[in-house]
C-alpha cells in the first residue's frame, strides 16, 4: 500500500519526491486516479450504472437538507449533439454515451412552498443560488468518483454555461433551475491516447495551516509546479505555449477570455434567479 501510494502522490503532483502519509485507504486511492477523459466507446452506460451513480450523488451532504440540485441524464445523440454546440463544439459531449447535466433547482423548491401555501421569497436571494450550485457540484463530483470505480470515466463540462438560455432551452428547464455543468460519462476509448493524471499545485501552496498564506510566500511553490507542468507538457507531447502561470493569466485576462459567460449574470436573470 505504502509504495503504491507513494507512486501515486509523485504522479498526482508531478514529482518524485514525496513521502507518503500513513494515512492510506481504498477510497484516497481511487481518487487519487483520476483523470479527466474525452474519448469514450459508443457502449452505453446501463441503467444500473446509472441508479448507482446517481444514489451515490445523493449520497453528498446537502445544505439544510434541501437537495437543491437536479441532474438530467441525456442519451439521444441529437441533444447531445445540440449541448456540444452550445460549449463551444466540444466533440466529446457530442460522442460520449451519456452526458449528465448538473442542475441549480430551485423551481422544485418553490413548488414544495406552494403546495404547503407557504412564501418562497427567499428563493430570490444570491444566497440560495450559491446553495444550488454547491449542493449540485457535491452531488456531481461523488458521481464522478462513484462512476470512475465502475471502470467509467468523463469530463466535466464547463462550456454550457456559454449558452445557459439555449442549454435551458434544449432542455426544457423551467425558471430558477440553471445547468451549472455538463458531465460526459463512457468507457474510454483504448484506441485513443490514454489520457494521464495531471498533476496539482503542491501541498504548501493550497494548505494553509491557521491563517492564509500570503501569495507572495506561495510563489516558491508556484514555481516548482510551472516546472512540473512543463515536465507534464512534454511529456504528453502538448503543444502548450508558456508556464502554467501564464496559461492561467491568459484565462483571466478580460472578459473576452470568458467564452461568452461575461453575460452570465444577465443570462441567470432571464433565467428566474433574481440574485439579490
Ligand atoms: C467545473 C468544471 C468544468 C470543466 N469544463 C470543461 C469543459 O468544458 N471541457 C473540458 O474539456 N474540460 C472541462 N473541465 C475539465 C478540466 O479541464 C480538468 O478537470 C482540469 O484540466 C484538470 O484535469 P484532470 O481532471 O484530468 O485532473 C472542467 C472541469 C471542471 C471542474
Amino acid at each position: 500500500m505504502n509504495e503504491r501510494a507513494k507512486e501515486l502522490l509523485a504522479t498526482r503532483y508531478g514529482t518524485d519526491a514525496l513521502p507518503a502519509p500513513a494515512a492510506w485507504t481504498p477510497v484516497i486511492d481511487h481518487l487519487l486516479g483520476h483523470r479527466s477523459v474525452r474519448r469514450h466507446l459508443p457502449d452505453p452506460v446501463s441503467d444500473d450504472q446509472l441508479a448507482a451513480i446517481v444514489a451515490a450523488a445523493q449520497s453528498a451532504a446537502t445544505s439544510s437538507n434541501l437537495q437543491a440540485w437536479s441532474v438530467i441524464a441525456v442519451r439521444d445523440p441529437d441533444t447531445r449533439a445540440a449541448l456540444a454546440v452550445c460549449a463551444g463544439d466540444q466533440s466529446h459531449v457530442r460522442d460520449a454515451p451519456l452526458v449528465l447535466v448538473w442542475l441549480a433547482d430551485l423551481a422544485r423548491l418553490a413548488h414544495v412552498a406552494q403546495s404547503v401555501q407557504r412564501p418562497h421569497a427567499a428563493l430570490d436571494y444570491l444566497e440560495m443560488f450559491v446553495i444550488g450550485v454547491v449542493d449540485a457540484a457535491l452531488a456531481a463530483q461523488n458521481a464522478l468518483a462513484a462512476a470512475e470505480s465502475l471502470g467509467l470515466s468523463g469530463c466535466y463540462i464547463g462550456g454550457l454555461r456559454n449558452q445557459p438560455e439555449k442549454v435551458a432551452e434544449l432542455l426544457g428547464l423551467p425558471p430558477r433551475v440553471f445547468a451549472v455543468f455538463g458531465m460526459t460519462l463512457g468507457i474510454e476509448d483504448p484506441a485513443a491516447p490514454p489520457a494521464a493524471v495531471k498533476p496539482r499545485l503542491p501541498q504548501q501552496v493550497v494548505l494553509h495551516r491557521e491563517r492564509y498564506l500570503p501569495v507572495a510566500e506561495q510563489q516558491p511553490g508556484i514555481d516548482a509546479y510551472n516546472a512540473a507542468m512543463a515536465r507534464f507538457y512534454a511529456a504528453q507531447n502538448m503543444n502548450v505555449h508558456g508556464t502554467w502561470s501564464v496559461h492561467s493569466a491568459k484565462r483571466i485576462a478580460g472578459p473576452e477570455t470568458l467564452s461568452g459567460r461575461d453575460r452570465l449574470a444577465k443570462a441567470l436573470h432571464n433565467l428566474g434567479f433574481a440574485l439579490k
